[in-house]
């Protein structure tokens, strides 16, 4: 067996199913969700904050327009093809708390995702449409889930696309940044679908899943991560993380995956090290600090110059600059 060539990095199969901080390291390294998006996820909370209603009720009025979705609000399970005793209304008391509940999701989704905290509340979300994690189970088959994600995705980047003031290269930040941390949120909802890596996962995860059924919505790992007063209460930080939950299946703890790109353990990994800084578990958007120029955000990658496709990186200087 050859070893693998310099440059390429090694990602463990096991870790990938048994380790949320690795699989969301590998799917933000695969992305490219770097600096740049998590300045224009928070840069762009002020302007997303005003669509969000209209974009929850869009999503409900969709989610009640067909029986095999509207069924679930009284069934709670999709797999369950009998009509209800009453049908529910959009006007219903549980419909508006369901509104409330998606409209801060929404303001999570499009918020600071720098702490783990962060994604570990969108894994919760995928696993408690799985009948787990609850204690009154709820069962949402994929199909409509993968759906659901794909309408949010694109009223927002229509909402963005159109706003009448923003400047085209931050549209475009924004526009960005949502769609890869939408489509992490879909991994997150998939995974919980799909059989890939079962081998993996043994009783712990189970016991883990059990406790997590004892909390209330809007809590991860007893802390309050949506809604009003949820800034305050969830300052998990970096290091809080990871004595939070022991190790990973390679007796990792999350430190060390957070950190494996910057020390890693391949021995052909140095060639990488400079991209591999760009980790949102890591990151904080550097705006305030002088030395270090925020990277150009919102310009395409392939740009067609004078009839010539151009890469990002040969753009020189930014053509979206004045000065
Ligand atoms: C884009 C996909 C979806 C997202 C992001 C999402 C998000 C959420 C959130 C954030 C909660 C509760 C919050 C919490 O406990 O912390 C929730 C609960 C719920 N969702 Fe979804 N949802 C999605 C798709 C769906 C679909 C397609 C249906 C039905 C067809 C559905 C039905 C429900 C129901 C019935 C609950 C209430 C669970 C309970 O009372 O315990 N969801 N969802």
């Amino acid at each position: 067996m050859a070893e693998i060539p310099k440059g390429m990095e090694h990602v463990d199969r096991r870790e990938l199913y048994t380790s949320l901080p690795a699989r969301i390291q590998y799917l933000q390294q695969f992305l490219e969700f770097g600096a740049d998006d998590v300045v224009a996820l928070i840069d762009g909370q002020k302007y997303i904050k005003t669509i969000i209603p209209a974009i929850v009720n869009m999503v409900y009025k969709k989610l009640l327009k067909h029986d095999i979705t509207a069924r679930v609000f009284s069934t709670r399970d999709s797999r369950n093809e009998e009509n209800p005793d009453r049908w529910i209304k959009e006007e219903d008391a549980q419909i508006t708390h369901r509104k409330m509940f998606l409209r801060w999701y929404l303001t999570k989704l499009n918020s600071d995702p720098s702490k783990m905290e962060y994604w570990q509340y969108l894994d919760k979300v995928g696993l408690m449409h799985v009948g787990k994690g609850r204690r009154n189970p709820l069962h949402v088959d994929y199909l409509f889930l993968g759906a659901c994600l794909g309408y949010i995705q694109d009223s927002m980047t229509e909402a963005i696309l159109s706003h009448p003031r923003l400047e085209l290269t931050q549209k475009i930040a924004i526009v960005k940044a949502i769609g890869k941390v939408i489509w992490i949120q879909n991994d997150l909802m998939a995974k919980w679908h799909v059989e890939d890596g079962r081998e993996f996962t043994d009783a712990a995860d189970d016991e883990e899943i059990r406790a997590e059924a004892g909390e209330p919505e809007g809590y991860v790992h007893g802390r309050k991560v949506l809604g009003s007063g949820s800034e305050e209460s969830s300052s998990i930080d970096a290091s809080s993380i990871s004595s939070e939950k022991s190790t990973t299946s390679l007796g990792r703890s999350i430190e060390q995956v957070r950190l494996s790109g910057e020390q890693s353990k391949c021995p052909f990994s140095g060639m990488a090290v400079d991209m591999d800084k760009q980790r949102a578990t890591t990151w904080r958007p550097r705006r305030h600090e002088p030395e270090a120029k925020p990277p150009p955000t919102g310009i395409p990658r392939l740009y067609v110059v004078d009839g010539k496709t151009v890469c990002k990186e040969k753009l020189e200087p930014n053509p979206w600059d004045e000065d």
